[in-house]
This record gives C-alpha cells, structure tokens and sequence, in this order.
C-alpha cells in the first residue's frame, strides 16, 4: 500500500513538473547527453560555466577523454530547441544556444572595409568577410534563383564603394548580358561580355595583360602583388560559367570560342592571383566538366546557395547540406572555416544609386579605349 502510494506520488510528482515546470535548457542538454548517450557508462559531461550575452548562452562542459560525435550531439540539440545550436568539441565542450533563428533577409549597408575584403554575409556569430588579398579566386555555386547574380552584384557594389580608383571589373554575362548591362558604363567596368564571342575577345585580352605583368613583375624582381605598392586588382567575375562549356547546340565558332574562355579561366586561376587578378567563379550546375580540377584547386574559398542534390553540395563545397538551404541568400561559404550565412541583399535600384555617380559618358570611354588604358597592366 505504501509502495503503491509512492509510486503515484512519484509520477504525479513528474506529471506535474512536466506540466508546470518544464525543464531547463541546461537540463534538457544534460538529459540529451543521457539519452544519445554522449559519454561513457556513469561519466556524462560536467557542466563547468555558464556564459550568456544578447544573442547565445554558452554552456561549457568538462569531457571525459574520447568522446567524438559532436555533430550527432548538434543535431539531436537543434531539435530539442528548435533553435541554432552549435557545438564545440575540444579539450571541453561548448554547446552555444542561439537565441534566435538567422534572419531572412539581411540587406546591404555600406561599410569601409581594410585591404580587399567584402561582406559574405550575416552568420549567428556576427558578420563574415572574405578578403581577396588572402584567397584571391572564389567559386560561387547555386540552383537558379537562389542568389548567385545578386551575390555578385553586391560585392562590386561593396568594391567600388571602397576602391573607386583602384578596381575594375571583366564581367562575362552569359545570360544575354542582361544582369550587368546596366553598371557597364561604369569607369571600374571594364567589360561586359554578353555572348561567347565577347567573352572570349575579353578573356584573350585579359590573357595578354597577364603576359605583360608578369614580364613587368620578372622585371622588378616582384613575386606578389602583396609585396609591392601596386594598388590596383582586378577582377573577373563569369556569371554562369555552364554556358561555357561546348555542347552539340552551338555553331562551330561559339564552340571554339567557349573552349577559348575554358582554356583562359584555367590559366587566370592558376598564374594571376598573385599578380592582382582575382576569378569568381559562378555556375548553377557543379559538375567536373564546368569546373575543371585547376578551378576547383585553386579557389580556396568556395560560397554555395541551395543546389539540387547534396552530390552537387559535395563537388561545390566539399561537404552536403546546400540541398537543404531554406532560402534565397543563404549559403554556406568555406574556407578553412565554414559558415552559414545569410549574404547581404542589395537592390538593383539601390545598387544604381550608389554607384551611378561613377558612370562615364560615352566619349569619355571611347576615349579610354582609344587610348588603349582598358587592359594596361597595373602601376
Ligand atoms: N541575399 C539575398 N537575400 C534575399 N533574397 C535574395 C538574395 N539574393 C537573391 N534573392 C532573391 O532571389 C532572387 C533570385 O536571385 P538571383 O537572380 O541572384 O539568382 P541566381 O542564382 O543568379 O539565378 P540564375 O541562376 O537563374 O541566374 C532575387 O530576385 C531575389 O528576390
Ligand atoms: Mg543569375
């Protein structure tokens, strides 16, 4: 009868602290660590400190030796909270509770940014930068509409912003041009190829101005534009490099002229970086036969959006997970760090009102051209 009693009192004693108490976040971790059994017989995890600020609480814990799994232990958490969580696994273990979800949509604000860095986007631990003098060539993958153009469009918004006189832009629109026909008469745009034609034409150009600074930097004894005062960079951006790729549809001359750019985009990514040149890289469909070993071995940081198979998540970034991105924007970016981002959005109209103040007349462009100052080397 007694036993019986204390049975009852216990469950009603459970009951009611389930109903009425509900368990703290730092006993919902420890029960998890019970019930993915993370630990070893009797030794669990044992908690140490308690660290919170306006956006995370860290709950760290002392670790019995051995312990490996901290992705399960990520996983089962961010179900548990329905929240972001991530989890440190070193000589202790942080488990950091995010208290909101990324945001949706993040737009661009303008920033001074040091050296040649650009805004990647919004990550649960703050802003994430890449800088073009550290990693100079970038591959940027996604499905169609989930960012890739916009991308783009932001980060020669975010180089002109901050190096009006020192940046140009080889832009090869392969989608008639459509997307960036408007910032081509910008003094920093120095082309935008719209056709396969043009777009070869622009990469052998860029090709011959490789030759010549090389020779001048052979010349002045320079290995790295980083060690020279040179302050000029120049970046080719190929916006949908599928379209490059020779297939039976094309005449023979646009076939031609596609294996030309495959042939020179392999070449910039391989010998320019240290000259100055920076390659980004973008394409819908990762596959070997758009993005050639040299490309891939040369990009180190790599930004992908939503793809359709976490096969193609694996060729663009080395890793699955861009199949599942919930939303237009967010990506995940690697380098020899990964994070998850929501990448700054910038309107076309806002776009042309920051940047139309360095539109060039015709005449003034012709004039440029004439003098042949388009495709000089740096100095
Ligand atoms: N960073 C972002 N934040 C929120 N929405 C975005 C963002 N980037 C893009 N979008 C939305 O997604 C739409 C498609 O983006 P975008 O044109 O860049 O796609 P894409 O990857 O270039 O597609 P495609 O491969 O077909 O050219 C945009 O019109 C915009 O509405
Ligand atoms: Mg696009």
């Amino acid at each position: 009868m007694l036993l019986e009693l204390g049975i009852w009192s216990g469950a009603a004693y459970l009951l009611h602290r389930s109903l009425f108490s509900p368990l703290t976040d730092k006993q919902k971790i420890e029960q998890v660590f019970e019930n993915i059994k993370f630990g070893f017989k009797d030794k669990l995890p044992k908690h140490c400190f308690t660290h919170e600020n306006n956006d995370v609480v860290i709950y760290s814990y002392h670790i019995p030796p051995g312990l490996t799994n901290a992705s399960t232990l990520e996983e089962a958490l961010t179900i548990v909270f329905d929240r972001p969580v991530k989890v440190e696994l070193r000589s202790v273990l942080k488990i950091k509770v995010y208290k909101e979800n990324l945001k949706e949509k993040y737009k661009y604000e303008s920033q001074k940014l040091e050296s040649w860095n650009v805004p990647i986007g919004l990550s649960l631990d703050g802003m994430i930068y890449h800088d073009f003098d550290k990693i100079p060539h970038m591959i940027v993958a996604g499905a169609t509409r989930w960012g890739k153009t916009a991308f783009f469009k932001m980060m020669l918004t975010s180089l002109i912003e901050n190096h009006p006189n020192d940046v140009e832009f080889y832009v090869l629109d392969l989608k008639g041009g459509l997307a960036f026909h408007r910032y081509s008469t910008l003094k920093q745009v120095k082309v935008v190829a719209s056709n396969y034609k043009e777009s070869a034409v622009a990469l052998k150009q860029i090709e011959k101005d490789i030759q010549k600074t090389m020779k001048e930097f052979k010349r002045n004894f320079h290995e790295n534009i980083l060690d020279t005062n040179i302050t000029n960079r120049k970046f080719i951006f190929i916006d949908e490099a599928g379209e490059l790729v020779p297939d039976k549809s094309m005449s023979d001359a646009d076939k031609k002229h596609a294996a030309t750019c495959q042939r020179i985009m392999s070449h910039i990514v391989r010998v320019s970086g240290g000259l100055g040149y920076r390659m980004i890289f973008g394409t819908q469909y990762p596959t070997a036969k758009i993005m050639d070993n040299q490309i891939k071995a040369n990009s180190s940081a790599k930004i992908s959006f939503r793809l359709e198979t976490s096969i193609q998540s694996k060729v663009a970034i080395d890793e699955p997970g861009a199949e599942k991105l919930p939303y237009p924007g967010r990506a995940i970016y690697r380098t020899t760090d990964r994070h998850l981002v929501q990448t700054p959005y910038i309107s076309n109209k806002d776009m042309w009102n920051r940047l139309r103040r360095y539109e060039e007349s015709a005449s003034t462009r012709k004039e440029t051209d004439e003098r042949g100052e388009n495709l000089v080397t740096f100095g």
